[in-house]
């Protein structure tokens, strides 16, 4: 199996490069890619790459993620999250090889408090939701086979998360404030690309799966709740905090103006995915701690 990988170099992009190398020839690129063009706003580019490698499966892990930045940058995030998609599906259509794309929790207004299943009503609330939703759209009415992923709070153990934000404000001041009226659950990059890849082996056998899944960890939380956790392991492992043990506020999300509104219920329904592929999603908390473990050996 040849495998074409784009946005090799992002949260889930760098798992991918880890968990697809087994599964057979992997050729990864990035925006900056010099050889084979990644670069998402430039559509002939990322299709003539396509056709160079010819691959059996195309990844793709990039996208423009900067919610906020999106509502200023609309017609980028276009380019980025719906339009060059698009191109890969088309791409994908010609040759009959498969398309794996991840989407959003996002898609949706938040409202409620069920958990979301793949055929809920899409309502964004956002620039970056709605281009992820016509990303969604344009692969599917493409006719590829597919496999589109919709996530919610990804953590990579990689670069900047809000594990480690909270760590270093805890131990910087006195009282935090974290908002507890948005829940959904923190799922790894790990997670997403170890269960792609196994995903993709099913999919070698039974192309009946193309479709859309709900891919979270298990259980739920809010952001206070997963704060919490964080700084309570922290404390556990000895690391010293200045924050006090109940000095964690519970805030809404007003108490936080952004750009961008977010939706309160992330919370999605993963039962298809689990059904579909035979495969277990572990809760969040298990994914968490595993990251904290290698977070705070460091430290
Ligand atoms: N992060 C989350 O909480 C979250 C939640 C739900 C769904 N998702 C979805 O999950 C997927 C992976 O997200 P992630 O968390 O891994 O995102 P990420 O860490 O922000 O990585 C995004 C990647 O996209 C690349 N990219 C940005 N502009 C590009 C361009 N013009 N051309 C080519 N590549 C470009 C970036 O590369 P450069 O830096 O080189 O430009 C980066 O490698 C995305 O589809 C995202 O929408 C993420």
């Amino acid at each position: 199996m040849k495998i074409l990988l784009f946005g090799k170099n992002g949260q889930v992009g760098w798992e991918l490069q880890r968990s697809l190398a087994p599964l057979g020839e992997l050729v990864a690129v990035d925006s900056a890619s010099k050889e084979l063009c990644g670069d998402f706003t430039d559509p002939e580019g990322i299709a003539r790459t396509v056709r160079a490698v010819a691959p059996d499966v195309i990844v793709n892990a990039a996208a423009h993620t900067a919610v906020d930045k999106a509502e200023s940058e609309p017609g980028r995030a276009r380019a980025i999250n719906a339009l060059a998609p698009g191109v890969l599906a088309g791409e994908a259509k010609k040759t009959n090889a498969w398309l794996v794309h991840y989407s959003t929790d996002y898609v949706f207004d938040g409202g409620g408090e069920k958990p979301w299943l793949e055929s809920d009503a899409t309502a964004p609330l956002n620039v970056y939701g709605a281009t992820k939703l016509e990303g969604e759209q344009l692969i599917q009415q493409s006719g590829c086979r597919h496999l589109i992923f919709r996530t919610s709070w990804v953590y990579g153990a990689r670069g900047g998360n809000f594990a480690k934000t909270m760590l270093r404000l805890a131990g910087e001041r006195d009282s935090l404030s974290v908002i507890n009226d948005q829940v959904g659950a923190p799922t790894g990059a790990d997670l997403l690309a170890d269960v792609t890849a196994h995903a993709l082996r099913t999919a070698q056998l039974r192309p009946d799966v193309s479709g859309l899944y709900h891919l979270v960890a298990g259980g739920e939380t809010s952001w206070h709740g997963y704060a919490g956790f964080v700084i309570d392991f922290a404390r556990r492992a000895g690391i010293p905090l200045k924050v006090g043990q109940d000095a964690i506020k519970a805030v809404p999300t007003s108490a936080f103006p952004t750009p961008a509104k977010r939706p309160h219920n992330s919370r999605m329904d993963t039962t298809k995915l689990q059904r579909t592929f035979g495969l277990h999603l572990p809760s969040w908390e298990t994914g968490v701690e595993r990251m904290l473990s290698e977070v705070l050996e460091k430290m």
